[in-house]
């Protein structure tokens, strides 16, 4: 199966109640570790990649992996995603590439740092879904803006900051109707990496009640979580166990997401758990077998690992047995749904 543009993926998963994880990859063995989970739970997917890992892996191996990846999987409907698009120029670049969604986060100025006025984000946000739809290619935006910072992007806002710039359900309304995107990404007080919360977070912090209120005042909206990684403790306990140091942390529990889904969040980024459970599992077998080099002896069971938090997350969202279920509409299908 080609892969196919995102929007299909979350139209479907409005209509049955359910949300897709949108999963970051750089390499072959994420790349792999994604779809072996996808046909283990029989789940559509969304598999992304950030500006950073497109200059880490290069643009054309990752598009090739990517054909690869529809090729040897034709049962499982996939969609490509750029996360985190700075600029039109980015996401035109994806575009060209061959990517089938874009993510124009106009809540940031170029730079992926300073806070962006509304006039500047509907601006730069209109004019992808102008030149994307004319390719059928969806469009996601965000309005408000996370915390944290993740390879020299985000505002660097503290847990606290980011309470300041949660995104305004009365805002997101008029937001969508400007720009007409796809789907929007929300600011709800996570995000990106590992340190999210110091502790559980309570309602006062991860502020579900936004999600409730957006769906509430546009239930056809596809809402978008970020930073949406659960930091588990025993991925941590395994780093840790295996001469890491990394300190208590606290991410967005599963049922959290799960509650959002249930108000109109259809595309889930996870990003850092991946990341852990990897780490975890290179550091547990060089620690372990001493006197081993062969990459493949630590890549693949840290593909394994990495399978299985993807694997859970599917089933968790929903996006489980629902691979067969989804219309294979196409770019050109798409095209004319936009005109
Ligand atoms: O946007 C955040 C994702 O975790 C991607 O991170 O920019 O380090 O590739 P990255
Ligand atoms: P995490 O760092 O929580 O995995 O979030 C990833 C993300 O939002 C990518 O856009
Ligand atoms: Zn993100």
């Amino acid at each position: 199966m080609a892969l196919i543009p995102m929007r299909v993926l979350l139209d479907h998963a409005a209509e049955n109640g359910y949300g897709v994880g949108a999963f970051n990859v750089n390499n072959m063995e994420q790349i792999q570790a994604i779809m072996a989970a996808a046909q283990e739970t029989d789940s559509p997917v969304i598999v992304q990649a950030s500006r950073g890992a497109r200059s880490y892996s290069d643009d054309n191996y990752l598009r090739h992996l990517m054909i690869a990846a529809s090729e040897l999987n034709p049962g499982i409907p996939i969609a490509m995603h750029q996360d985190h698009g700075n600029s039109p120029e980015t996401c035109k670049s994806a575009v060209d590439m061959g990517f089938t969604s874009v993510m124009m986060d106009g809540s940031l100025e170029e730079d992926g740092k300073t806070p962006a006025s509304w006039d500047y984000n509907v601006a730069v946000t209109k004019k992808v879904v102008e030149f994307a739809h004319a390719k059928g290619v969806t469009v996601e935006a965000e309005l408000g803006c996370l915390g944290g910072i993740e390879d020299g992007q985000g505002a660097g806002l503290s847990e606290e900051e980011a309470q300041d710039h949660l995104t305004d359900p009365e805002e997101a309304g008029e937001f969508v109707k400007l720009t007409g995107c796809d789907a929007l990404a929300v600011a709800i007080g996570t995000s990106h990496g590992a340190y999210k919360f110091k502790k559980k977070p309570t309602g006062q912090v991860l502020r579900m009640d936004v999600i409730r209120e957006i769906h509430k005042r546009m239930p056809n909206c596809h809402m978008v979580m970020h930073g949406s990684s659960s930091v588990p403790k025993e991925l941590i306990d395994i780093i840790n166990e295996f001469g890491g140091e990394m300190p208590e942390t606290y991410g967005v529990p599963v049922e959290d997401i799960q509650e959002g889904i249930k108000h109109g969040v259809r595309k889930i980024n996870v990003d850092t758990d991946n990341r852990l459970a990897m780490t975890g599992a290179v550091r547990k077998l060089l620690a372990t077998q001493k006197g081993h080099f062969d990459p493949r002896d630590y890549l693949k069971p840290a593909r394994a690992a990495m399978q299985e938090v993807v694997a859970a997350r599917m089933v968790q969202f929903g996006q489980a047995g629902n691979a067969g279920k989804v219309e294979q509409k196409t770019l050109a299908d798409m095209v004319k749904y936009y005109s």
